[in-house]
């Protein structure tokens, strides 16, 4: 089958910084250009260091730009930016990720990142030290809060032979977010002037969504914990339609199912440590999912040491975890949607519409997993979406995805039914 050409006649602009990886830039500016792109490469001084602007010369179809004062074009950023359908910037430096999430504009591809609309893919590669650094990761967090798409790097031999994290993602991992975001966004051909193009109907273009997906596990001992059957499949589905709708999305997951490679996984075990994922990045979420199936009790002791048979049943003393959906609903900022799920195997709409309304949500997915093929496991869910403010949705017996399409359409009519009007200016 054909895959449709994300790249044919979309403006890319390259960013490219000083690293040991920016010799892989090359291989993909070729890809971008061969698949029909028009790309601008835009070179840090420090990145002619490692590779020469005459390679990038004549392989891309557009100028290269280094200088916030060419000679060709005196306000080179703004033109750059103004017409990128995407920018990419691989590989990022740390210097680079700390520019721009802080909006230190002191080069020609810091000021392109700061003055376009268009979305932007940060592909970072450093030593493992300065990857795993906090500074690093706290800057990366508040640009993928901004709605930065970012490619983790990968395991893999590093400059002067180490070997860690911190490798360039391979270039197939980049083209694949590169599409990823392209697919749901505009082309900038239909941008004209200052006008902003209005979202579509059912997208959630340029708004940060926050999922989260699986079943905690409460740990009891070093090799044995507490846990659910919910395999994170519906979670991963509502990832998986929200990116595709042009939303910039982070995951919560305690599964190791492979997303796409622009979506912001942030792997966690227990319900507290989901709890502080959740609630540190909150504020800044347009739409929050809560799919995950939390441990509403965890041991208050977990063992040091292997519990040994031999010792006899352990008697454990459990302790209530904090309700995340309940704590995200008694803080939810304005202009946020809530979105909750239950599960259950008797009373089902007694208990949805208890827990939509006691845990201040917008809207409560609901599923009896005691019905055949619905829920944890399953590659299909059947569903009931009660909505606070409008007609509850049902979706009969179908694949995961198409019921995170219907749940992502309630979302998005929920938030334009909250959308003030605009006056007529009569
Ligand atoms: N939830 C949560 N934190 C918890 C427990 C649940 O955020 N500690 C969320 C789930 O992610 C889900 C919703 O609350 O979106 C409902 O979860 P569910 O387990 O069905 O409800 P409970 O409140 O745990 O009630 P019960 O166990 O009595 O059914």
């Amino acid at each position: 089958m054909d895959q449709v050409n994300s790249f044919q006649g979309r403006r890319i602009v390259l960013g490219v910084c000083g690293g040991i990886a920016a010799y892989k830039a090359i291989e993909l500016c070729r890809q971008l250009v061969d698949a029909g792109a028009f790309v601008s490469v835009v070179m840090t001084e420090s990145s002619k260091e490692f590779v020469g602007e005459a390679t990038f010369s004549a392989l891309s179809s557009e100028a290269v730009w280094s200088s916030l004062f060419a000679e060709q074009d005196p306000i080179p950023h703004t033109r750059l930016g103004q017409a990128a359908d995407l920018i990419v910037v691989a590989p990022a430096t740390a210097r680079l990720i700390s520019a721009y999430a802080t909006g230190y504009s002191h080069d020609l591809l810091t000021n392109v990142l700061l003055a376009t609309r268009a979305p932007v893919v940060i592909c970072p590669a450093m030593h493992t030290e300065m990857w795993e650094h906090p500074a690093v990761q706290d800057n990366l967090k508040i640009l993928s809060q901004r709605g930065v798409h970012v490619v983790d790097p990968e395991e893999g031999r590093l400059a002067g032979g180490d070997i860690g994290s911190g490798r360039l993602a391979g270039t197939e991992r980049v083209l694949e977010a590169m599409r990823g975001v392209l697919s749901s966004s505009t082309p900038s051909g239909e941008v004209r002037g200052d006008e902003i193009l209005e979202p579509s109907a059912s997208g959630l273009h340029g708004l940060n969504v926050l999922v989260t997906a699986g079943g905690t596990r409460e740990p009891i001992d070093p090799v044995r914990y507490i846990g659910n059957r919910s395999s994170g499949k519906q979670g991963h589905a509502l990832a998986e339609e929200a990116l595709a709708r042009g939303a910039a999305v982070t995951l919560v997951t305690t599964t190791q199912i492979a997303t796409s490679p622009a979506i912001t996984c942030v792997s966690v075990d227990t319900a507290q440590e989901m709890h502080d994922a959740v609630m540190s990045r909150s504020a800044t979420a347009d739409g929050i999912v809560m799919a995950a199936a939390v441990a509403d009790f965890a041991p208050s002791q977990i063992a040091t040491e292997k519990l040994k048979k031999s010792d006899g049943a352990p008697m454990l003393e459990m302790h209530p975890t904090i309700d995340i959906l309940a704590a995200l609903g008694s803080c939810k900022p304005n202009g946020q949607t809530l979105v909750g799920f239950a599960a259950e195997t008797q009373d089902v709409r007694e208990n949805a519409e208890r827990k939509l309304k006691d845990k201040q949500a917008d809207i409560l997915v609901v599923n009896d997993v005691a019905a055949p093929g619905v829920g944890f496991e399953f590659e299909t869910n059947e569903v009931a979406i009660l909505c606070a403010a409008s007609e509850d949705r049902f979706v009969p017996l179908t694949d995961k995805r198409s019921v995170a399409a219907v749940v992502l359409d309630v979302v998005v009519s929920t938030r334009s039914a909250q959308e003030p009007v605009p006056s007529s200016g009569e």
